[in-house]
């Protein structure tokens, strides 16, 4: 070792000028396979060399095709791919197994297989066995062995080399000995052990090797040892001065949320990435959502070849109905359903849904049990079916209308494409008795819509194609018929209702008799769009409901039910036209009017006389559930099952309470928080395997509702001196993106 270390001024100066020789540059933007001979040249002309792990084919293929010059296949498989506590245990016919798969996946990069440990220290034929076996089954074009480990192993070395096998040193930290060094540890703090590692250096690059990995040891050491050196350094933890830099392919993209070397940066932090996406998959799964008839499964032939099908399917159904495998033919019977588009099949499918009702399943929303102050305008409608002829009839006769509009029912304007706009305008239009129009700034809906029809998956998965809504980008074209509409629907996201507001104005601001409706999340959209209208002087037509019914989109055109409940609207609060209930003697549709209507098409609606109770209800609720799942990543079952999220909901819940409390509105769940706790579990264990709605934004990249719901409770909390820290905490780690890794 002492002559290297004499040698070494000598080589410096030698070496360093062959490193500075600059020619022409070495892209690495093109598709020519990189040899060795790149490397050098690389080194030479003072370009950094790029090195990353990989080990199996597809992390081979992204390594290829991000440009990277050297794919290693290193042993830290062991650790990553594996899970074991280090890189000994591995073995050749792992290597030989990993170094193919990354082989198929190169086609550009130099590939370097790690020799594992005891491969190469046993003896020299042996090590030239494995490094053949490596290059030979495994597809590598060089070797790296760790350490210099004496004499015998530089010949080893130069007996690899000389069987014409590139090799690779690696020195500083040498995970296989890394037990030697009490962990892995940064080596080469003391001049005496750094100027130790320099000679090995100097040992490699004299025995041949073309190039050499120098793993955590201070920068300065680094940079010295690539000053010295005319072969290629390939830092990893040793500063910014080696020729190179490796990483570990599942540390620089943070596949692991738990551990990262101090030397390593993250480039992505995938484990958060695929988390979120798995989760969201299960729940998808759990929910029905996934797979998408429209998208993601497979047609028969043609429709004749689906008729033979279900004819042969319905027989053999006839043929075992009496064993006891009964139950098989009533799915048979719903796909029947499902894909059958006539109106008798419709009617069995919405039918089965309205039932359903009871034991809904609601999205984010809530289902608001408290009937004090409910006025039912559906007593009309109590055997709760759909087969409701007799409704409509009272609807008709009920409404003086004109010819034109007792032919095509009341025109109702949904103004929002989205999930529940989606679905109201579905199940309004397939009901017939009205004329619907959807305004929406998706394109690509519009006109799916207006090409294919909406189709509307039922909570069986059944679908039916409703034809008849006629969907716009513009508001303008409602009006292009010549009839002005009766109902406008207002069903945005409550950051849209200012521009929605605008678009109902047009609509309806010059029709005394029509009637605005907002069903939308939060607090504040009835007054924003009863002040736009007031400018029209008839902002008391603007009626705010809540609905818990779940919707979710599939995709344009496409919009699955996911759960039903009650729609009540608090018409009351406002003086209606003819009044709620009012006989009402005008060409006008009253609210109670509209409820029945909606009711008629299978969304079972009421009237209620308390706005506040109705949408506060709703507000607290929201509050609790969806940003906590929004900031979590997580399903609103997972609220449940931590105690985190527990605590933090009923904190939330608390807050809403004393807020309602001090503005003298009656909660429909009352007044006790663990009634109140309760409710909200009720509500998250229903919906448990769903993602809100704010998670849905979220995960889109789309603004939240959090400011029309936490940030409502915020604002009433701090006019009316009630504590709202926790509500406010979560709205503001929403607004600048503090997500909470779980
Ligand atoms: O096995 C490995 O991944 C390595 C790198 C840390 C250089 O040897």
């Amino acid at each position: 070792m002492s002559t290297l270390r004499t040698d070494r001024r000598l080589l410096s100066t030698h070496l360093s000028e062959d490193k500075t020789q600059t020619t022409t540059t070495v892209g690495n933007n093109n598709n020519k396979k990189i040899t060795i001979r790149d490397i050098r040249k690389k080194c030479r002309q003072r370009l950094p060399i790029s090195m990353v792990t990989a080990y199996d084919y597809c992390s081979a293929k992204q390594v290829d095709r991000a440009g990277i010059d050297i794919v290693l296949v290193g042993d830290s498989l062991g650790m990553v791919m594996l899970g074991q506590s280090g890189t000994a245990d591995v073995t050749m016919d792992q290597m030989v197994h990993h170094c193919r798969a990354v082989r198929q996946g190169s086609r550009r990069s130099f590939i370097v297989a790690d020799m594992p440990f005891g491969s190469y220290e046993i003896s020299q034929s042996r090590a030239l066995a494995n490094a053949i076996r490596l290059v030979k089954e495994g597809g590598a074009e060089a070797v790296k062995l760790e350490g210099v480990g004496g004499h015998r192993q530089l010949m080893t070395i130069r007996a690899i080399i000389g069987a014409g096998i590139p090799v690779m040193g690696h020195i500083g930290l040498t995970p296989q000995s890394s037990g030697q060094f009490g962990g892995f540890r940064v080596q080469g703090r003391l001049a005496s052990q750094a100027l130790g590692i320099v000679d090995d250096a100097l040992a490699l690059q004299e025995a041949g090797c073309f190039a050499v990995v120098i793993e955590m040891v201070p920068q300065v050491v680094g940079t010295e040892i690539a000053r010295l050196l005319r072969i290629p350094t390939i830092g990893i933890g040793a500063g910014n001065g080696t020729d190179g830099q490796v990483l570990v392919y599942h540390d620089m993209l943070g596949m692991y949320a738990d551990f990262v070397p101090k030397f390593c940066r993250q480039y992505a932090r995938l484990s958060s990435t695929i988390h979120e996406a798995l989760v969201q998959y299960r729940s998808e799964v759990e929910s029905r959502q996934f797979p998408v008839a429209a998208d993601h499964t497979f047609a028969m032939k043609d429709t004749e070849e689906m008729d033979k099908f279900l004819t042969g399917v319905a027989a053999k159904c006839s043929h075992h109905s009496s064993d006891s495998t009964g139950s098989t033919c009533s799915s048979s019977s719903a796909s029947v359903l499902r894909v059958t588009d006539d109106n008798k099949s419709i009617n069995h499918a919405i039918s089965g849904t309205v039932s359903d009702s009871s034991n809904s399943s609601v999205n984010d929303t809530l289902a608001l049990v408290a009937d004090r102050t409910v006025i039912s305008s559906s007593a009309m409608n109590d055997n709760n079916s759909c087969d409701n002829s007799n409704d409509r009839q009272y609807l008709i006769n009920n409404v003086k209308v004109g010819d034109e509009q007792q032919r095509r029912g009341p025109k109702v304007v949904v103004i929002g494409g989205g999930a529940m706009g989606s679905l109201f305008s579905a199940k309004l239009a397939a009901q017939g008795s009205s004329d619907v129009w959807m305004v929406s700034s998706w394109r690509e809906h519009v006109e799916a819509i207006n090409r294919d029809g909406l189709k509307l998956y039922n909570i069986h998965d059944q679908r039916e194609t409703v034809r008849s809504v006629r969907a716009t980008l513009d508001g303008m074209e409602v009006l292009s018929d010549g009839r002005q509409p009766d109902v406008c629907l207002v069903l945005v996201k409550s950051h849209s209702t200012e521009k929605a507001s605008e678009t109902a104005s047009t609509l309806v601001g010059h029709n005394p008799q029509a009637i605005v409706v907002t069903l939308q999340n939060g607090v504040g959209n009835r007054e924003q769009i009863s002040a736009t209208l007031d400018k029209c002087g008839y902002s008391n037509r603007v009626c705010q409901g809540v609905t818990n019914n779940g919707a979710f989109m599939l995709g344009p055109g496409a919009v699955r039910h996911t759960g039903s409940g009650l729609t009540y609207l608090a018409s009351s609060a406002v003086a209606a036209p003819g009044g709620a209930d009012d006989d009402n003697n005008n060409n006008e549709l009253s609210f109670g009017e509209f409820a029945s209507l909606l009711t008629t098409a299978g969304i079972d609606s009421q009237l209620s006389t308390d706005e506040d109770s109705l949408v506060w209800s709703k507000v607290v609720v929201n509050a609790a559930i969806n940003p906590l799942t929004a900031l979590m990543g997580v399903t609103n079952g997972y609220l449940l099952r931590h105690d985190y999220p527990r605590r933090m909901m009923r904190r939330l819940i608390a807050e809403g309470m004393h807020v309602c409390r001090a503005k003298g509105v009656q909660l429909v769940y009352g007044d006790d928080l663990d009634q109140a706790y309760d409710y909200v579990a009720q509500v998250v264990e229903r919906t448990s395997g769903n993602l809100s709605s704010m998670l849905r934004d979220v995960l889109r990249g789309q603004p939240t509702e959090i400011q029309a719901i936490n940030g409502q409770i915020v604002k009433e909390g701090e006019r009316l001196d009630v504590s709202v820290e926790y509500n406010k905490q979560v709205m503001d780690m929403l607004l600048t993106g503090q997500f909470i890794n779980v």
